[in-house]
Order: structure tokens, then sequence, then C-alpha cells
């Protein structure tokens, strides 16, 4: 969500003339585009501000921004305690960042923190590098308020993007020989523009280039409907993989956290997702990822047990796990965070255990099976590999042979570990 943000700033920025440098040397103006949902992420900026204030010494006309939703959060209070800050930008108001970097400019210390009903920056074209994936924002801000959850907040209302104007930004995609897109929101199954529901969106970005993948996230697991199921079986350019956050295995959790589902109506979505995500499509299954939270207010050993079966039961090909980090606002927050650093930590690595090993299973059982992957990139550990991902979204190494970044070919799995599968060569698929 921040890449797809920076790419609408950046946007925003090289329409006004700016130029961009990755070197800090150079650069008359630093902007760090921040989250704010769990503390650790803004731990981390304070640690990023410290880097910028040596940095203002060497020169002191350095104008520094931040933007995104600890900006939103904190407000003026980052000015006021970071002194080395000139600007803060919230989510619904990059339009104003080059102005507010003009009064930096001249000295004055800026605050555009507003935030908007209808703000969906359809208008702007984000500032990509070519590349082979691209992250487009289809709908912003979230109305669940989630217990635990700041972006309601720092965010604001749900508000969808014209389907026609997320048409075009595919179609010129396409145009630039990008391969794949990741439709982006908070909640994406809650778009809604006119009679336009998620899965009409789905379908028309599927129309646009049918050797482009389509992905999406996140599904929240009241609102992923059948329509759209239907909709990812009928068109083979679709991906068979569903981010779905379930956050705990207790439906007492589940409950104080606002989640709006149980736990049977989870295991049910995912029985029926994999039933007809099986049977209907070219590339049978369906993989399944999630985000879990660990030592919410009043979880019990038993509540997290709950958690653990869940996981046994549904077997997610991957996790994001985390520790609960109480954030002012929420409702949550006025519950007694009373879970102890110490407990939460034993539950969360025991999560992390188990779903590395559940991880580690099903991704041998993919050994000397063949798979379609696209090939995305260099391998971080080696340039004589590249990285590509199946329609599934696991990650597989090749080697380059006769490959190149953005061709889709076959493989045949031959080495597997919880993360990653290896393939010993690739043949190119001519789409
Ligand atoms: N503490 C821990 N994890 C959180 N998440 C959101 N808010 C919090 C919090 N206060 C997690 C949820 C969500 C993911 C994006 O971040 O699991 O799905
Ligand atoms: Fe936060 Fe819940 Fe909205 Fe996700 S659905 S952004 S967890 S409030």
């Amino acid at each position: 969500m921040n890449l797809a943000d920076t790419e609408i700033v950046q946007g925003v920025l090289n329409s006004t003339g700016y130029k961009f440098t990755n070197d800090i040397s150079q650069a008359d103006v630093v902007l760090v585009n921040t989250c704010a949902i769990r503390e650790h992420a803004e731990e981390r900026i304070y640690g990023r501000l410290g880097e910028f204030r040596h940095q203002k010494k060497q020169n002191p006309n350095l104008v520094v921004g931040v933007l995104g939703c600890m900006a939103e959060r904190l407000r003026k209070q980052l000015i006021e305690e970071e002194k080395v800050v000139d600007l803060i930008v919230g989510p619904d108001e990059y339009r104003r960042v080059p102005e507010l970097i003009e009064n930096a400019f001249v000295g004055e210390k800026g605050i555009a923190v507003r935030l908007s009903k209808t703000e969906t920056y359809d208008d702007i074209i984000p500032y990509r590098e070519d590349g082979i994936s691209a992250w487009i924002s289809v709908m912003r801000g979230c109305d669940k308020f989630c217990t635990f959850c700041v972006v309601p907040f720092t965010r604001g209302r749900e508000r969808s993007r014209p389907l026609e104007s997320i048409i075009d930004e595919v179609r010129l995609l396409s145009e630039r020989g990008f391969k794949e897109v990741n439709l982006l929101g908070q909640n994406v199954n809650s778009y809604q523009e006119g009679s336009f529901d998620f899965a009409d969106l789905l379908y028309a970005v599927s129309k646009v280039d049918k050797n482009m993948r389509v992905r999406f996230t996140t599904s929240h697991p009241q609102d992923l409907s059948d329509k759209l199921i239907q909709t990812i079986a009928e068109n083979d350019n679709i991906c068979n993989y569903i981010h779905l956050p379930v956050q705990s295995g207790s439906n007492r959790i589940l409950q104080l956290m606002n989640r709006t589902y149980t736990i049977e109506h989870f295991l049910n979505l995912v029985g029926e997702v994999r039933r007809i995500l099986w049977t209907r499509k070219q590339i049978p299954g369906v993989s399944f990822s999630t985000d879990i939270i660990s030592g919410f207010p009043t979880e019990t050993e038993e509540d997290h047990q709950m958690t653990l079966e869940v996981m046994k039961e549904v077997r997610f090909d991957g996790a994001f796990m985390f520790k609960y980090s109480a954030r002012e606002n929420t409702k949550a927050w006025g519950m007694s965070d009373d879970v102890s650093e110490e407990v939460k930590s034993k539950r969360l690595s025991e999560i992390i255990d188990l779903q590395q090993k559940i991880s580690y299973e099903i991704n041998q059982t993919l050994i000397g099976k063949t798979f379609e992957i696209l090939i995305e990139d260099l391998s971080k550990k080696s340039t004589d590999f590249y990285m590509g991902r199946t329609d599934t979204n696991k990650i597989v190494i090749v080697p380059k042979g006769e490959l190149q970044i953005g061709d889709y070919c076959l493989v045949k799995i031959d080495r597997a570990n919880s993360a990653t599968l290896f393939a010993s060569d690739g043949i190119k698929i001519e789409k």
C-alpha cells in the first residue's frame, strides 16, 4: 500500500518538475512514507529521522517531510518533537506535497492532514520504473473498525476509484510491458463504484490483457462473495491466491476484535473457495495466506490453542504473524493490554514455528510437479538465477538459461524449503 502511495506522490512531484535520486547527499528534499499499524513500524521511522538529522547538519537547506499514516496520527506533535521535520502530509493530502515543499524552501513548516471522503487520486499517473509487476490502489480507507486497528483513523472512510480510470491505467501498464497487476485496498472486496462491485472490476481488469496476471489484496472474510469466487474461477489470468486474514482462532477473541465473522464461517469459506477453484480452473488448487495476531487483550492459553488448531485445519500456505500492539484511539486501546510481553512472544514463536512446518510440508508435496511461472527478477542471492512466481504465489528459483525477465515458463520443482521452490531449468512458453 505504501509502495503504491509513494508512486502516487512521485507522480505528483514528477508532474511539477521534480526529479528523483536514490543518493541522499544529492537530494534537496527527502520524504519518508510511514506506516502506523504497529508501534515497531513507527520506531523504525524515528531511527530514519535520526539519519536525516545527521544529513541536515551537512546540508542545512535539506527539506525533510514525513508522509502517510504516522504523519496523520501524530500531526503537529511530530513537528514539535522532531525539529528535523519540515512537513507533515497525511494519506489524503498528497496533492499538496509540492506546495508544502515550496513553503519549506522559504523556511515555513507545513502540516496537511485533512482526511477526505472522495480522494482516490484517480487522475494522477503514478510514477513507476519499467518492470513486471505493478501495484494499483483501487479503493482507499476502511470502514471495518476492527478494534485493534488504527487504519480507519489514519486513512479515513472507504471510497472507490472509478472503474474506467483503473482500466485505463492497466491498459497503459500492458502497453509498457508489465505482466502483472496487484489491485490494492485495505478491504478490496468492499470496492463499489456506481453499480460495479469488486468482482466486476476484477473481471474488467482481467480482460485488458490475457497475458497479464491479476492479483488482489486484502480480502475480508465477511465480504468475499460467491460472485467473486466464480469470477476467479472463470478467468484464467486471475491468480489462484487469496490473502484472507483470520487474526485469531477463537470466536470470543474475534468478537472482541469486531471481526464480524466466526471461525465456522471462515472454515466454510475456505472450503468453498477450494472446492470451486479445484474443479473450475485450468490450474487446479488455490493457495491461501493469512494474518494472525498473538496476545490480543484477554487472550488465554486456550484461545491461543484454538488459533493453532485453525492453522492446522486450514493449512495456510503462508502467514504474516504479529504480536498485538496497542494503538491509541482504537477501541482495544481502552481494553487492558494484559497479555505479558513474554507470553505474547512465546505464543508468537509457536505460531511461527507451526506455520513454517506447514509451509515446508506443503512445499514438499510440490516436488516433482510442473508449474507455469512468470519470471519477475534476478534471484536475490545470485545473478545466475531468476526468481519467478507460480499462479498460486509460490516463489521459484530457476537458472537463467535462455530465459528473460518477463517470460512465462514451465518449471519442474526438484527441491523446496518452507519459503522457496527450486527448479533446475525452465522452458519458455510462447503466449
Ligand atoms: N497489532 C498487531 N497487529 C496488527 N495488525 C493491525 N493492527 C495491529 C495491531 N494493533 C495486523 C493485522 C492486519 C495486518 C495488516 O496487521 O493482522 O491484518
Ligand atoms: Fe484494519 Fe480491520 Fe480495516 Fe483491515 S479490515 S484495515 S484490520 S480495520
